[in-house]
């Protein structure tokens, strides 16, 4: 080999060395350069629910800026995502100044299960902005108008309270004026006494009653008629009604915000509902996981803190010192049942949520403009247009025919899982098969009934 080459392979070496740092320094940093739609579907599912990608702490600081306040800290700051501690113990200035000024508050952030390669993608969507300026239009600007009717309605909530006061109150009332017509009476009698005429009959009130209803017989018997007539209507559709609450919204023992947590902050049905997608139940959230949040966030825009402290009492937390009270005798909340189907009926969520495909609104409807849970009214879900391939339908919500009647509309995609498919094999194999099949295919889709959605043994134990 000429020393003439040796020296060309070493400048070219150089060049290429030369360019690769000068392009980690100019740019190709971590928070540039990977796939923005896979960062914000890896950001939604695991960072979301914790930190925004505008600069609003939730709960934890917004990430707008990360890629300046971590610059040059490339590894440092996936070391930071995967493992948080870990990277604090390299005793970086800036995490120190990070962990004084957010540990106190919101607790360690958890290590998350994020490659670099996903890291490089989340990063790249936190810098590129555009979930700061796709969210709000996403939720259709809709939601300052339903926060103000909410924050209205925690405003008159202690109106019921007030009915209490005056029923009490109407009560004494009642009582003060019966005793005062006693009185009047033995007043009347006394002063009859003096003037020698007979004393006051003395009769009991059913029979003044008795006789004012004799006198006024005619008005009497028709306001009779019409109060009877009115009950019969009502208990009848009371009767022809039942199990049908639509509408049902019980009042829970939280001022707790669907509208808040998911119009408002698009916290995702399923960071508490954690269960839907998995099991037979959706699950309510345990004081925990309320806590993942509101171990920082103590005042509430509208009740303040008098709401979130339950949740602090609930589980024994001292929001002053921020330290969970030691041996404290824990008291889950006593969230009421708002969807109540018998005994008798078995619903699976995962069948219909990960099965089915199908969006919570669609049975649920629209819960991110409600506050507590409440049982949608079929009309008000049909109505929501944000519910993409919405199956409208008439039946009242939680009946049977609701159910029956979705599983008459509602087509199955016969390549959603291997079961279909196993099954579209074999029917392919026999005469009476292929004759059912294109029995079923007539209408060119499958739904639910014919796949035997209408046995009562699927829904009936
Ligand atoms: C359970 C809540 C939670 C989740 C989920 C979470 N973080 Fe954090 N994160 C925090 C908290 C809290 C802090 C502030 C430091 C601390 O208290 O540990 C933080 C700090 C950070 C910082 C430093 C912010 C700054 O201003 O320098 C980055 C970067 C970060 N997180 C990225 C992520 C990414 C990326 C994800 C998702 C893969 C994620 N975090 C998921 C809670 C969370
Ligand atoms: C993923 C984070 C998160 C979780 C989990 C969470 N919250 Fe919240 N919560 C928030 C945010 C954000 C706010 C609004 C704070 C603000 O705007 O100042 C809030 C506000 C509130 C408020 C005050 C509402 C108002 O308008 O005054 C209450 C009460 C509340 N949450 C109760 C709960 C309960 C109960 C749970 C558990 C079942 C829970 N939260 C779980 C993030 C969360
Ligand atoms: C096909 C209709 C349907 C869909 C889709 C659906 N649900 Fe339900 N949900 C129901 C029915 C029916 C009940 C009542 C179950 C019972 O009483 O046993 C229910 C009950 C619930 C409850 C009460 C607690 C429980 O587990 O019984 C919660 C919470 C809930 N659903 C949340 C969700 C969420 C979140 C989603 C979306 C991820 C969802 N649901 C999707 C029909 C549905
Ligand atoms: C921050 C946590 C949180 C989020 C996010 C959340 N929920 Fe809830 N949800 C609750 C709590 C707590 C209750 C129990 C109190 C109540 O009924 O309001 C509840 C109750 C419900 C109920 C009634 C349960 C019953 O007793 O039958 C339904 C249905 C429901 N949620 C659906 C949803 C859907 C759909 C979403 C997403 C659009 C969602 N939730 C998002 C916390 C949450
Ligand atoms: C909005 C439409 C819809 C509603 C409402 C609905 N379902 Fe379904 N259901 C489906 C779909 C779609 C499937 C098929 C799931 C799949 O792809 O495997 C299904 C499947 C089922 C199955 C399994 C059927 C089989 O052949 O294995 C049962 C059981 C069931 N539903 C029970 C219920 C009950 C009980 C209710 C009422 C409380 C109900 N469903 C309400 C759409 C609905
Ligand atoms: C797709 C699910 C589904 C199928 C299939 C189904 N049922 Fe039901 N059934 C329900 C639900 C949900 C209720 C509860 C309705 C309520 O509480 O209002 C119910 C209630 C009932 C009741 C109690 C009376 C009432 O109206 O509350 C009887 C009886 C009944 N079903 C019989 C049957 C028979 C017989 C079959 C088969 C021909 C059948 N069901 C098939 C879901 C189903």
């Amino acid at each position: 080999m000429t020393g003439f080459s040796i020296r060309l392979r070493k400048m070219l070496l150089g060049v290429i060395l030369a360019v690769s740092t000068s392009a980690q320094v100019f740019g190709a940093s971590i928070h540039e350069g990977g796939d923005v739609a896979s960062g914000e579907k890896l950001f939604k599912a695991n960072c979301a629910s914790c930190h925004k990608v505008t600069d609003e702490v939730l709960a934890a600081p917004g990430l707008k800026g990360i890629d300046q306040r971590w610059a040059g800290k490339d590894a440092l700051i996936v070391k930071w995502i995967q493992n948080p501690q870990a990277a604090a113990a390299t005793g970086d200035p800036y995490i120190k100044g990070l962990v004084a000024k957010y540990v106190g508050q919101f607790g360690w952030m958890a290590a998350q299960a994020v490659s670099e390669a996903e890291i490089k993608d989340i990063l790249t969507y936190v810098k590129s902005g555009s979930g700061a300026s796709a969210a709000p239009a996403a939720a259709g600007n809709a939601c300052p108008t339903i926060m103000e009717e909410i924050n209205a309605e925690y405003a008159d909530s202690g109106s019921s309270e007030n009915m209490i006061w005056f029923i009490i109150i109407g009560v004494i009332l009642a009582i003060i004026g019966a005793s005062a017509a006693n009185i009047s009476k033995s007043l009347k009698t006394a002063v009859n006494e003096r003037e020698g005429l007979a004393p006051v009959e003395d009769k009991t009130y059913w029979e003044v009653v008795k006789s004012w209803m004799w006198k006024y017989r005619v008005w009497v018997g028709v306001s009779g008629f019409l109060i009877f007539v009115y009950f019969f209507v009502v208990g009848y559709e009371k009767l022809y009604r039942i199990g049908i609450n639509q509408g049902y919204m019980p009042d829970q023992p939280i001022w707790f915000s669907h509208a808040r947590h998911v119009c408002e902050n698009e916290i995702d049905c399923q960071y508490c509902h954690s269960s839907a997608a998995k099991s037979k139940h959706a699950g309510i959230p345990s004081v925990n996981i309320c806590m993942n949040c509101h171990k920082g966030i103590k005042k509430g825009p509208q009740s303040g803190e008098k709401e979130i402290a339950k949740i602090y009492a609930a589980i024994g937390f001292d929001p002053a010192t921020g330290q969970y009270i030691e041996n404290y005798e824990q008291q889950p909340i006593q969230w009421n049942k708002v969807h109540n189907l018998p005994d008798h009926v078995n619903f699976n969520h995962s069948l219909h949520v990960t099965g089915a495909k199908l969006d919570c609104k669609q049975c649920h409807g629209p819960v991110q403009t409600y506050t507590v849970g409440r049982l949608a009214p079929i009309e008000e879900i049909n109505a929501q247009e944000d519910v993409e391939g919405l199956i409208k339908l008439t039946k009242p919500t939680l009946t049977m025919g609701w159910c029956i009647e979705c599983h008459n509309k509602a087509e199955i995609d016969l390549k959603s899982s291997d079961y279909y498919v196993e099954m579209h094999k074999r029917f392919q194999t026999s005469d009476l098969g292929k004759k059912t099949f294109e029995e079923i295919m007539k209408d060119n889709a499958v739904t639910v009934k014919e796949m035997g959605g209408w046995e009562c043994g699927k829904c009936h134990y």
